[in-house]
């Protein structure tokens, strides 16, 4: 008799700032039977709110899950002017690429009220995923501490730790875009806080070659993942000369439900808030500080298995396995010289 394996779901919350590998992380949740989304709160980031709204219902109606009940957050950062990430992610956030335009629209209560509530109601059973500046979180912390007390885990997309920054020679754009709110919920860290930086995401390159796969899937979803990432891969070769496009997001997804992928370590951390090293993660290695170590640090990635799952997932095909995904890319892969 097939054993059924029961399968305890996580329950998430994400807050995200849509932008082109939000969509691949939200869409590679979505596909991931391990997670059950709660709901999605929008961080102004890489684009203003109202775009990030839009684009999570964008992406919510293409894989057909209209359920997940979405919230605006804050319009802008704590103290700053937003200033969005157009080169990187297009005018509309999603590589300009002609994304079909949505009917819904978002909820009324606040992201900040409804992170609030359903960690009230859910105590301990809901892990929080941060995959934009940390804006809405600091804002919900400052409202009620003790409540976001209650949350099980928070895993934050953020920081460069020893590797150079993304917007700045030493800051990573997040906590770069709201650096107080950063420093504040570093500062407050009364729940596990799983941060996901730019020293491993910057491993996990998906490159033509991946892309090629997709491409060869022929589907509604896979055309428009394909559209999506083609944007994404030539903006990373015009402004880094790199080949391939970070999976920022995506990875920060993996780490709430498959962390033994990564590599961790705990830190004391904090965050630059202004000067010439705005954003900076600051990460006292040596315990000069003598703080308390408030944040657990990836330092390392298993990328092929990441890239393997990945790929898989957001493509939810059940013929499309993980050991054909991983013959593909071995066969395919070019000679290493
Ligand atoms: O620095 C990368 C992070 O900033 C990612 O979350 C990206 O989407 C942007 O929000
Ligand atoms: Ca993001």
């Amino acid at each position: 008799m097939k054993r059924q394996v029961l399968l305890l779901k996580r329950r998430v919350i994400i807050d995200t700032d849509p932008g082109i590998d939000d969509a691949l992380a939200l869409i590679f949740a979505i596909h991931s039977p391990e997670l059950q989304i709660e709901g999605i709160t929008i961080a102004p980031g890489n684009v203003k709110s109202e775009i990030g709204a839009t684009n999570v219902l964008r992406v919510l109606d293409i894989v057909g899950n209209t359920a997940i009940p979405v919230f605006y957050g804050a319009k802008a950062p704590l103290f700053r002017k937003l200033i969005p990430a157009t080169r990187i992610h297009g005018e509309d956030g999603l590589g300009d690429c002609g994304w079909p335009t949505t009917k819904r629209s978002v909820m009324e209560q606040s992201g900040v009220d409804y992170l609030i509530e359903q960690v009230k109601s859910s105590p301990k059973e809901l892990t929080l995923i941060c995959l934009g500046p940390l804006t809405n979180l600091a804002l919900a912390i400052a409202k009620d501490p003790d409540a976001i007390a209650l949350f099980k885990e928070i895993v934050i997309m953020g920081g460069a730790a020893r590797v150079a920054g993304n917007v700045s020679p030493v800051a990573e754009f997040n906590f770069w875009s709201d650096p107080e709110a950063a420093h504040q919920v570093l500062e407050w860290s009364k729940v596990p806080l799983v941060v996901i930086g730019l020293d491993v995401t910057r491993q996990t390159l998906l490159t033509p070659l991946h892309l090629k796969f997709l491409k060869h899937q022929g589907t509604p979803l896979s055309d428009w993942l394909v559209k999506l990432t083609l944007h994404y891969l030539n903006i990373h070769w015009e402004l880094n000369g790199i080949v391939g496009c970070t999976l920022n997001d995506p990875l920060a997804v993996l780490a709430a439900f498959m962390p033994e992928l990564l590599t961790f370590q705990d830190y004391s951390v904090d965050v630059a808030t202004d000067g010439l090293c705005r954003g900076q993660m600051v990460v006292d290695y040596t315990e000069l500080w003598g703080k308390r170590r408030n944040a657990r640090l990836a330092t390392d990635v298993n990328v092929d298995a990441f890239l393997e799952e990945f790929l898989v997932r957001i493509l939810k095909d059940d013929s499309v396995t993980v050991d054909m995904v991983h013959a593909y890319l071995q066969a395919s892969e070019l000679p290493r010289t």
